[in-house]
């Protein structure tokens, strides 16, 4: 069985974005592949996050991860922070990583032009990211495709380790749907937490709504026909049948539907489609000692793998330690 990894930093509350780009594949690919699905928690220190905000959003990850539908059953779900092996390994990975490689990264150079002043755990985050991938010797990281380039380095980064010391790491292949690579937010550009342009699937029905309405459209009047290519459109094609996307086109087209309709049709959708997921989040939340053991358990299941992967590279690379 191919084994699938992947992780999502803590660093907001998560969106249709990080579901569609990347939460459903995990949930999807459960019954075929070995999942092992982390919260990303020190990747998120890198952006400089408040001690609350960490503790609180990590925790909301792992309630959304079980809410949306991983099932500790089948997954691993845990922790980064939980499995130090993964920060072990970072550090062996650093010396085979030339700068010039993480200076060429994409979120890297993002947040540079942002006018961010650049801390070590920024430049080196594709490090650690490779090593959360290689140590578990995984095939398949299902991500949006924001991540691409990353799951490129990883590759990078394991060819270096094998041709120097020998083979260790298996090269690991990203899963991007292509029809979700990219969910746009309210405004049309990528959502993401840091453009505050998202629709929070887990917000009350009042706080959803405002979301939803505040999706950027035209000023075309209520009776004229509608460019059909809208910001609703292309998220209610997230959730429905090619079938029921072309009905909401016609409508658009024919005049006397106005956005504001279709907003409303696609909130009714959201709710609909989150019903089940919304109400488990609720039980998961009355629930804390259930999901403080789902992480126990799973940080060590994860700790087992992570722990006779970092004694075969620490031997590979001449370090003494692990003899026995
Ligand atoms: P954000 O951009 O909101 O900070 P993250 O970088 O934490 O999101 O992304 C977590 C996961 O969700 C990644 O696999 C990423 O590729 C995916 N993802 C995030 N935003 C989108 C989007 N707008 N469309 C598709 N996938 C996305
Ligand atoms: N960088 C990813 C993101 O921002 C999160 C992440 C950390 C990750 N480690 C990973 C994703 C390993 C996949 C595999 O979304």
């Amino acid at each position: 069985m191919k084994r699938s990894l992947s992780g999502i930093q803590p660093s907001g509350i998560l969106h249709l974005g990080n579901y569609f780009g990347a939460i459903k594949q995990f949930i999807e690919s459960q019954d075929k592949c070995e999942g092992l699905y982390f919260v990303a928690d020190y990747h998120s220190l890198t952006s400089g996050t408040s001690p609350e905000s960490l503790r609180e959003n990590s925790y909301n990850v792992v309630l959304d991860y079980l809410a949306l539908g991983l099932d500790p059953e089948k997954s691993t779900i845990f922790l980064q922070s939980d499995v130090p092996e993964h920060t072990e390994l970072y550090w062996i990975l650093s010396n085979l990583t030339p700068v010039a490689l993480m200076e060429r990264g994409h979120s890297f150079k993002d947040k540079i032009e942002k006018g961010i002043s650049p801390n070590m755990g920024l430049l080196s985050y594709p490090i650690l990211m490779a090593a959360d991938i290689l140590i578990y010797d995984t095939d398949i990281v299902p991500v949006g495709k924001d991540q691409k380039q990353h799951v490129e380095m990883t590759r990078d980064i394991a060819i270096k380790f094998n041709e120097k010391y020998g083979e260790m790491f298996k090269l690991p292949e990203e899963k991007i749907l292509e029809n979700t690579a990219i969910v746009v937010g309210v405004d049309g550009l990528k959502m993401s937490k840091s453009y505050n342009n998202t629709i929070n699937m887990f917000l009350s029905k009042k706080e959803l709504k405002k979301q939803i309405m505040s999706i950027v459209t035209d000023s075309t009047p209520l009776e004229e026909p509608k460019d059909p290519e809208n910001n609703i459109v292309k998220l209610y094609s997230l959730f429905v049948t090619p079938e029921k996307v072309q009905e909401m086109k016609n409508k658009f087209k024919a005049g006397n539907y106005g956005y504001g309709h279709g907003k409303n049709e696609l909130l009714e959708t959201v709710l609909e489609y989150f019903k089940e997921a919304r109400e488990r989040r609720e039980e998961f939340v009355a629930n804390p000692e259930l999901v403080n053991e789902i992480l126990r358990k799973g940080a060590e299941k994860a700790r087992g793998l992570a722990k006779n992967k970092i004694i075969e590279v620490k031997k590979m690379v001449g370090l003494l330690g692990n003899r026995y």
